[in-house]
């Protein structure tokens, strides 16, 4: 299953406040990541990350390091850290599905 995935995306150009060009994630990568999140993420961020008791993730201009570092250290008093609870290969896809709700 050779995926097909890229080609189509729509212009680059979100403002990122870290600075850097995120690349684009392949799509399987993000599927998984979606899945991960819907486990873990959705009960505060809501199932498709569109915010509840914690802030809708879209459009804000994350850059992936930021969202990493969010993910593995957590927001004191607000959201749970999961590096000791995720492998590094999960936080990515998570990273990779965080992302590709920035455009
Ligand atoms: C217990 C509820 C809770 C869970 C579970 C949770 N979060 Fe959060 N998250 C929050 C809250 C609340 C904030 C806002 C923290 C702040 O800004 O101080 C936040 C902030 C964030 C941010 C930064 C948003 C921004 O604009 O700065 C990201 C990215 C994020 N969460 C991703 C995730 C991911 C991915 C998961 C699952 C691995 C997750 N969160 C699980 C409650 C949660």
């Amino acid at each position: 299953m050779a995926a097909l995935i890229g080609a189509a995306v729509m212009a680059p150009g979100a403002p990122l406040h870290g600075k850097k060009h995120n690349a684009d994630a392949p799509a399987a990568l993000v599927a998984q990541g979606h899945a991960l999140f819907v486990t873990n993420c959705s009960p505060c961020h809501g199932a498709d990350a569109e915010g509840d008791d914690g802030p809708n993730l879209h459009h804000k201009g994350l850059a992936d390091a930021f969202i990493a570092t969010a993910v593995k250290n957590g927001f004191k008093n607000e959201m749970p850290p999961f590096g000791s609870k995720l492998k590094a290969p999960e936080v990515k896809a998570l990273v990779a599905y965080v992302h590709s709700l920035q455009k």
